[in-house]
């Protein structure tokens, strides 16, 4: 077995990723001419097309290729009483410290414990506050006015701070409604909102963010042989990505780490460049959330095995949690590539690439006429049209071609199709590729089976 990376070894740095993400409309601060909002981040027109990709992707893997696995878009504003149903009121916590001199606030399981035994500010030196459990659900009031009865807040409700208890308060109807039998899963891509104290690291962790969970309903004794597949079939799921596999590895989280509702729990961590961190968890949640909803609603949420005798159990769920948004993030990073490629001593000996898998990346084929006279332009716009219904296509008739090629590099294009006097003669076009910088030359006719082909046999030279 490989030794395991200790530190990130390639040529991304967070700096370069944000500055390249807004510098290219992948990402942009929210608010940004009025100073930015901290937690928040907009996702520009590489960035929606990236991001929906991604989520194209991952719906595929989960509902289309499995028989047994429907989906859901649930509401983000859930009644009230679903959040103490789920422990988050009580147990969605984190713990917390000010600076009472700088007003800087910390997590208190985030600092030294030697500041935090002293109660010492890590920044100025300045007298920490005694730690609070602060909850890290966003509160707000749903009606035109706030509740004024005084401790009953009758108006309070929460932005949901995972998608997964849409699916629970679903598994009924949806076994109704899709005549499901047990094991069977529940999709769904959505946000998802926490009121994190240190935001930081881009995209990585916010406080408005877009999950992508499947939550798998089985059998009670049947959870931890379930539970040891998802864990194979999400590693695989980055495998095929394309993912820098030596940047992965597994967490099992110890007593102290389990969150309330798991029997038990890994995450998959990628290498970023800050270091290894969480991508996804994948969740034995007993059945915990089945029985906290029964008892709360008062509503038997029993499964009944119609196959077995009418066998009547509360199932035990296997939750696949994944972030959207922190996908996207592992995405630029593992793609992000600088290279050398030329050796006339200026900028243009350079390149910066993202080596996107073609499945996500937000355009699959660039169309660049050699010139925009003699009717060059005319032809590839022609030839984009035949295309665009079924890959996503750009237009770029401007600058030098060489310069063309980079934009699309930095962009994550993996093939350009160049159309030049020679297309006009015979009807050929030049495919190139981004990774190797290879060119064929082809038949304009034979383009999409050509370019299925190579999406469909793509490997990542690095
Ligand atoms: N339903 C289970 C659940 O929400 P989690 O480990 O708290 O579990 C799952 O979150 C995933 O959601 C994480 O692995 C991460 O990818 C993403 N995520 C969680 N908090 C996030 C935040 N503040 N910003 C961005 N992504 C976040």
């Amino acid at each position: 077995m490989s030794e395991e990376l200790t530190e990130y070894q390639g040529p991304a740095t967070m700096e370069k990723i944000t500055s390249l993400a807004k510098r290219r409309g992948f990402v942009f601060q929210s608010s940004e001419i009025y100073g930015g909002q901290s937690g928040a981040w907009d996702y520009g027109p590489l960035g929606i097309e990236l991001k929906n990709r991604i989520a194209g992707n991952w719906w595929k893997t989960m509902t289309q290729l499995h028989d047994n696995i429907v989906g859901l878009d649930a509401a983000i504003l859930m009644h009230p009483r679903t959040w103490e149903a789920s422990g988050h009121v009580e147990n969605f916590t984190d713990p917390l410290v000010d600076c009472k001199k700088c007003k800087t606030r910390f997590r208190a399981d985030q600092i030294d414990p030697k500041n935090l035994a002293e109660k010492k500010c890590p920044d100025c030196g300045g007298e920490l506050t005694d730690t609070r459990k602060f909850n890290l659900m966003f509160k707000t009031h749903i009606g035109p006015v706030e509740s004024i009865l005084g401790e009953i807040d009758n108006n309070l409700i929460y932005l949901r701070p995972e998608t997964a208890q849409g699916i629970y308060v679903n598994y009924k109807n949806i076994i109704q409604s899709n005549r499901m039998k047990i094991p069977f899963g529940i999709a769904q891509i959505g946000k998802a909102f926490r009121n994190e104290i240190v935001t930081k690291n881009f995209i990585f962790r916010t406080c408005e963010f877009e999950q992508m969970e499947m939550q798998y309903f089985v059998k009670p004794g049947t959870d931890v042989e379930t539970f040891n597949e998802w864990k194979k079939q999400r590693w695989a799921y980055y495998e095929k990505l394309g993912v820098k596999m030596d940047h992965l590895r597994w967490h099992q989280h110890g007593p102290d780490e389990l969150a309330h509702y798991a029997k038990d729990a890994y995450d998959i961590e990628y290498l970023f460049p800050m270091g290894w961190k969480e991508l996804e968890g994948i969740h034995n949640r007993s059945n915990y959330d089945l029985t906290r909803h029964t008892e709360f609603s008062g509503k038997d949420l029993q499964y009944i095995d119609q196959e077995n005798g009418n066998e009547r159990y509360i199932p035990f769920i296997i939750e696949t949690s994944a972030g959207l948004t922190r996908t996207l993030l592992m995405l630029l990073c593992d793609a992000y590539d600088e290279e050398k490629v030329a050796d006339k001593g200026n900028d243009d000996d350079y390149r910066t690439v993202l080596r996107f898998h073609p499945t996500v990346a937000p355009i699959t084929v660039a169309i660049l006429p050699l010139m925009k006279k003699d009717g060059l332009a005319e032809l590839a716009q022609d030839i984009r049209a035949e295309l665009r219904e079924d890959f996503a296509t750009d237009y770029d008739q401007s600058g030098a071609i060489g310069r063309r090629y980079r934009r699309q590099d930095e962009a994550g294009t993996p093939f350009c199709v160049t159309i030049d006097y020679e297309s006009k003669e015979n009807g050929t076009v030049t495919l190139r590729f981004r990774d190797s910088m290879e060119q064929v030359r082809l038949p304009r006719a034979e383009l999409p089976d050509r370019l299925r082909k190579e999406i469909r046999e793509y490997k990542r030279l690095k």
